[in-house]
């Protein structure tokens, strides 16, 4: 029940007006009237992650919007992730903070220009990277995120053709990993991963000579070529509690996070300009909004949904259950912050 302190406000400008402490009290009384969850990727402001019940990358994010039994999924990431949960469980409320919250890389292909492709090439198989919308996702035979994308290219027959949507980075980092000549990759890319230079890292190895290198797969082949580890987002936090010292090819919200989880060490941007500030569009404020408005509710087509359901089924089958969680984990998790991913990179 909402007391007369804690009334709903107007506007996302009033809660802004609130104090951290009021905002984050009031996420977490009306969280718990809801019966809801908040899912929050490694990409989100710290403040949103604090208050976040799960924290990871888009497969884990993915399994927890697959598993969970609340009753109400508030997505704090961007809208293919919120749109994946609503595929996933469409008996639950589906909200975001901030609907204007895209990724431009998924933007890069619609169903229709992937239809197109597809009767160009028929009999092939097709992969949808997690970030693609579920109008794409429906087109797909199977997704993949950047945790799986080696497995579930391995789990298709080597002569079958396979169109790869819409990374080009991470499908040609795929076609390294695996030796496939028969990939067919779209154009597009991220902006963030994409924009990232070899000088940049030249620039931070002279500086840290003693840090390894860890690229995510969303960047150019070049930075991938330098890197001693390509992983997902929640393989850069595992890593991060291995090692002291570390240069992250990736948005620099991550780092500044282990950061301040891990204050003896040293983790350092490969690129100070990698911001995705569709990620950053999400604030305390709006997720408290989002609370006591219920909205902004996602809502999908029941038939794109189905379709891409599959699609995504097929990728969940394909990557398992969950790793044991590490030491820093399971002290998150009786903190009761969990930070989840599958761990299958
Ligand atoms: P992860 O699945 O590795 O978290 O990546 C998602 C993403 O959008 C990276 O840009
Ligand atoms: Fe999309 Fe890139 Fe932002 Fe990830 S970092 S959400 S791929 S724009």
């Amino acid at each position: 029940m909402i007391t007369a302190a804690r009334r709903p406000l107007d506007s996302t400008l009033d809660y802004a007006a609130l104090p951290r402490e009021e905002l984050t009290e009031r996420i977490v009384e009306r969280k718990a009237e809801l019966n809801a969850v908040i899912l929050g990727h490694n990409y989100q402001r710290v403040e949103i992650q604090e208050v976040s019940d799960f924290l990871g990358d888009s497969l884990g994010l993915s399994q927890e919007a697959a598993a969970t039994s609340a009753d109400v999924i508030v997505f704090c990431g961007v809208h293919f992730m919120a749109e994946t949960a609503k595929v996933l469980s469409p008996g639950k409320t589906v909200l975001m903070p901030d609907p204007r919250a895209g990724c431009p890389m998924a933007d890069f292909v619609t169903g229709e220009a992937l239809r197109k492709l597809k009767a160009k090439h028929p009999g092939a198989a097709v992969v949808a990277y997690v970030n693609s919308t579920a109008a794409v996702k429906a087109e797909s035979d199977i997704c993949c995120t950047s945790s799986n994308a080696v497995q579930v290219i391995e789990s298709i027959p080597e002569d079958q053709t396979i169109l790869f949507v819409p990374d080009r980075n991470l499908a040609h980092y795929v076609q390294e990993r695996t030796g496939r000549e028969n990939i067919v990759a779209w154009d597009g890319y991220c902006y963030v991963h994409d924009d990232m230079v070899l000088e940049e890292l030249d620039r931070a190895r002279k500086t840290h000579p003693e840090a390894r290198v860890v690229v995510h797969p969303e960047a150019r082949q070049e930075l991938l070529e330098q890197a001693d580890e390509v992983t997902s987002t929640s393989g850069m936090v595992r890593l991060a509690e291995q090692h002291d010292a570390l240069i992250f090819g990736t948005e620099r919200g991550l780092v500044d996070q282990l950061n301040s989880r891990f204050p003896g060490k040293t983790f350092v941007a490969l690129s100070g300009a990698a911001v995705c500030g569709n990620m950053k569009l999400n604030t305390l404020a709006k997720l408290a909004w989002c609370l006591d408005h219920g909205q902004h509710e996602v809502e999908l087509d029941e038939e794109i949904r189905c379709r891409a359901e599959q699609s995504l089924r097929r990728m969940l089958e394909l990557s398992g259950g969950w790793t044991a969680p590490s030491d820093e984990e399971q002290k998150l998790e009786e903190a009761g912050l969990r930070s989840s991913g599958c761990g299958c990179a």
